[in-house]
């Protein structure tokens, strides 16, 4: 039976470069999508699929993520005040309990996979689950979002799960891609992984979508794995050589996958984000009508 799987990884130490001049002085993790930060939606998923510790891996300039998850005394003193109740309450409801989150330093952004190799200690020796935080999810037909899914197909199938999506052929230069050695429907088990494949050369058009379920053994390997692509160590490169004495399977989460670190990503983010919002949906679209018929 697999081991059960209670912390998470979320690595927050990026520059968050494509979305300048925004991250200039905040973290790309804490602009907001719809009224919560991008960290805090990536945090709900997982409390919801039933993660017990987050780990995060922060850098500088990002004091604010600590402070985020953390009591605000002075705020809620004013709000409770002032009968605030609705929002004092949801504030409290989102608080992680007392001792269920770490914070690391990456010290230089050296890559993914050395972001993830310095939680090595927090984690110890248990499988593990890795959040993109940049990525957010909503949940489809199934109505779980997408480490739910992945937690699922972990317990079925044991081993290592990565969360893959599907991308037109020619975009899959950009991305991690993985290929399928043995399909069971919503998961699969996994037969090569490469990071950004030159044009031409993809095994498939299924990229790694930014949640992993590990196995610690990939700490000793992300120790000696040399840069790779970008000049960075690429946690990609970590999982090939696991992927030598362990099996991965790849899971195709059936809801909908928001990259907010592009601009691009970042607006349809919260377009999609709140037009899930029954508070907010029906004033959302009636406004949006009006801009749609001016285009
Ligand atoms: P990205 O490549 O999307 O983040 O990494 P970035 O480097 O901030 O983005 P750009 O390209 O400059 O805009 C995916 C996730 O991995 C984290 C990022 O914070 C992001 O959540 N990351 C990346 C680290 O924690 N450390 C790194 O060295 C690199």
């Amino acid at each position: 039976m697999s081991k059960r799987v209670r912390k998470a990884i979320f690595p927050v130490a990026g520059l968050g470069t494509r979305v300048l001049p925004a991250t200039k002085a905040i973290p790309k993790e804490m602009l907001t999508v719809v009224d919560r930060p991008v960290l805090q939606h990536a945090v709900d998923e997982a409390r919801e699929a039933g993660i017990e510790h987050f780990v995060f891996v922060t850098g500088r300039n990002k004091t604010v993520i600590e402070d985020h998850f953390d009591m605000a005394y002075e705020l809620e003193d004013t709000l409770r005040r002032r009968g605030k109740d609705k929002e004092y309450a949801a504030l409290m409801a989102d608080l992680p309990e007392a001792g269920a989150t770490s914070f690391t330093r990456q010290q230089a952004p050296l890559g993914l996979g050395h972001a993830v190799w310095c939680a090595r200690d927090i984690i110890g020796d248990e499988p593990f689950a890795v959040i993109l935080p940049d990525m957010i999810t909503l949940p489809g037909a199934r109505k779980t979002r997408c480490l739910a899914q992945c937690l699922e197909a972990y317990e079925e199938h044991g081993g290592n799960i990565i969360a893959v999506e599907e991308v037109p052929m020619d975009e899959t230069h950009l991305y991690g891609v993985v290929s399928v050695k043995e399909d069971f429907g919503s998961a699969f088990e996994i037969g090569s992984m490469v990071e950004k494949p030159a044009k031409g050369t993809s095994p498939s058009n299924l990229i790694i979508s930014g949640r992993y379920i590990l196995d610690p053994k990939v700490f000793e390997i992300l120790a000696k794995v040399e840069k790779g692509a970008g000049g960075e160590i690429q946690l990609t490169d970590g999982m090939k050589t696991l992927a030598e004495t362990q099996k991965f399977f790849g899971v195709r989460f059936d809801g909908r996958t928001c990259d907010t670190g592009s601009k691009l990503g970042f607006l349809l983010a919260n377009v999609a984000f709140a037009l899930e919002r029954e508070d907010i949906a029906p004033a959302f679209k009636a406004e949006l009508k009006k801009i749609m018929a001016k285009i």
